[in-house]
């Protein structure tokens, strides 16, 4: 039981640890990870970006495992691939993230495989993430009600609540974390977001930042002042301690692509970066947001421009050297659309071509083990529809070894992340509206990210639409010359 945001409640602990222990670990280990689930309802841990081709067995998610039952225990057995960074492990099951569960997965390189930068002088592990002072078996009862959770009571920083950078929105008493640096050094800084809903602006006041690797792909690295991280997304960046020690700094977390109500001004997440030799707390208000209202390409700007170093010699897909994945003709196309949530039998649900998955009892790769059909249908569509919308356990049939290009066309009003579990793909085209065959002719043929975790902006930011951005004085504008609301 801890109270984060000063109300007590019940987290899943790891080891006694909230975030739960790191997995410090190298390419090509073999690694073994014993799970004892003391929770009262089943657990699955997966391991979020490692790729686990060979070895779906071990990914933890309800399409390939069974869970294990309380008071069991279950071990994970991998071996990694040429995949080196920063990622996490975290319950994959019912809503268990948003109590907690999750921990650190630092991948490194073997010492003969050489990294593009200069070995940082230590590490920082910062998970960021909305937070509800509700249980996750109360927030999973208002999805399955088909209600919506709301604005988050908080953005927490590795399981803590903000620093009083406001004394009248945070109360006095809480917990923050505090990032004691030392002076001219170098750190890495490997930041996940492991909330439940909400993409956000990470940034450290006065401080650049430069992306090293995301999600086991080596960046082109740039510097950048804050970031948008989406639901699920990892990045490790390079933070030299190069200002002075007057103050102390902020590192915040705060909401994006969010609706106009004002509470979510309440809502950052705000640590503090502690230098040695520091002369004073941080102080005066909180380090700006970007503001995408004069330009809404910014975003998807900053997205665009996360490429991978084609140069450097390792932590790709391909071990093998350059993958030339620009130059491989492509065997099926799947577009995904996801749409706000229809109704099924009674009950709102969420749909990716009018499909909402419905998990069957046996595991789908268990069913395949045991030849056992008619558990579930590759039926699934390829394209989007207007047929009716249905629950099923229905699944996209690819082929062995082909080369997909899928399509996530979101046509919902705020930012959906989509994550291929135990893959990595490459990005190679984002944009606002309706995809077509034509939208191929942009994409980036060369240096695109290769990840497993990517964001869809919402379709528009258009007037009156409920995610127009929201001002610090409450005003409702809209990029629409002239329309002030
Ligand atoms: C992780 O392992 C690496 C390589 O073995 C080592 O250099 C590093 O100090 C370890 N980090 C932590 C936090 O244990
Ligand atoms: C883990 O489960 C095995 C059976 O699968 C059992 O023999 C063992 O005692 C269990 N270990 C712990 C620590 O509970
Ligand atoms: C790309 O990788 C190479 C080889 O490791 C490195 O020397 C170079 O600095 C990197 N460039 C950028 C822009 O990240
Ligand atoms: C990136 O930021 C670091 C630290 O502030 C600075 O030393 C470096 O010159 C910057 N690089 C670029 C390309 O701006
Ligand atoms: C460091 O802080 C002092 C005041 O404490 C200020 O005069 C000086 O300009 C600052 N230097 C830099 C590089 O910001
Ligand atoms: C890709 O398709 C083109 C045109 O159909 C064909 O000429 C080429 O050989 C194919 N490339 C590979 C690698 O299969
Ligand atoms: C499933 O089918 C395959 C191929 O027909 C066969 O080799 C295998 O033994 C079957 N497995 C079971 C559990 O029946
Ligand atoms: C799946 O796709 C393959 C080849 O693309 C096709 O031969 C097969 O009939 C399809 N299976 C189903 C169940 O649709
Ligand atoms: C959803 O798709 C429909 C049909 O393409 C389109 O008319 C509508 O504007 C889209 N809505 C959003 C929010 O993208």
């Amino acid at each position: 039981t801890v109270a984060p945001l000063g109300v007590s409640q019940k987290v899943i602990a790891i080891n006694n640890q909230f975030p739960g222990p790191l997995l410090n670990v190298t390419t090509n280990w073999n690694v073994r990870v014993n799970v004892q689930n003391n929770l009262d309802e089943p657990l699955l841990l997966t391991w979020d970006g490692i790729q686990m081709r060979m070895n779906s067995w071990q990914d933890g998610v309800a399409g390939t495992n069974c869970p294990i039952p309380p008071g069991w225990n279950w071990t994970y057995q991998f071996q990694l691939k040429d995949q080196i960074g920063s990622f996490f492990y975290f319950p994959s099951l019912g809503l268990q993230r948003a109590a907690g569960g999750y921990g650190p997965v630092t991948v490194n390189n073997r010492a003969i495989v050489p990294v593009p930068f200069n070995q940082p002088d230590g590490d920082i592990t910062l998970f960021i993430g909305d937070w509800y002072t509700k249980s996750h078996t109360e927030l999973r009862d208002m999805l399955d009600d088909g209600k919506d959770l709301g604005i988050p009571d908080g953005i927490l920083i590795n399981a803590k609540g903000p620093c009083r950078y406001d004394t009248t929105l945070v109360p006095e008493g809480l917990q923050y974390e505090i990032v004691g640096v030392e002076p001219g050094k170098t750190y890495c800084f490997r930041v996940h977001n492991v909330g439940t809903s909400t993409s956000l602006n990470f940034r450290i006041q006065n401080h650049n930042m430069r992306l090293v690797e995301a999600e086991g792909t080596y960046t082109y690295q740039q510097n950048y002042t804050n970031l948008d991280i989406h639901v699920g997304q990892s990045y490790s960046f390079l933070v030299s301690m190069d200002q002075n020690a007057s103050t102390d700094y902020y590192i915040v977390a705060s909401p994006r692509f969010v609706s106009s109500e004002a509470r979510w001004h309440d809502v950052n997440g705000v640590a503090i970066l502690q230098y040695s030799n520091s002369k004073g707390s941080a102080s005066g208000p909180l380090p700006d947001a970007p503001d995408d209202f004069y330009d809404k390409y910014y975003s998807m700007n900053q997205a665009r421009s996360i490429r991978m170093n084609v140069s450097s010699g390792a932590a790709r897909p391909n071990p093998q050297g350059s993958f030339r994945y620009g130059s491989i003709n492509i065997t099926q196309t799947f577009v995904l659309k996801n749409e706000s949530p229809l109704r099924i039998d009674g009950k709102r649900r969420r749909t990716i071509n009018r499909v909402s998955y419905s998990p069957p009892e046996t595991p789908l790769r268990l069913a395949d083990l045991h030849n056992l059909t008619g558990v579930y249908k590759t039926d699934f569509p390829t394209m989007p529809s207007n047929a009716p919308p249905r629950r099923a356990s229905s699944v996209l049939n690819a082929s062995y070894k082909g080369f997909l290009e899928m399509v996530f066309q979101n046509n919902e009003t705020d930012v959906q992340t989509y994550h291929l579990d135990g893959y990595s793909f490459f990005v190679v085209g984002m944009d606002y509206g309706e995809w077509t065959p034509n939208s191929r002719g942009s994409y980036n043929k060369w240096d695109a990210i290769s990840r497993s975790t990517t964001q869809g902006l919402p379709r528009r930011v258009d007037c009156g639409s409920g995610v127009a951005r929201q001002r610090r004085h409450l005003e409702y504008t809209c990029r629409k010359a002239g329309q002030l609301v």
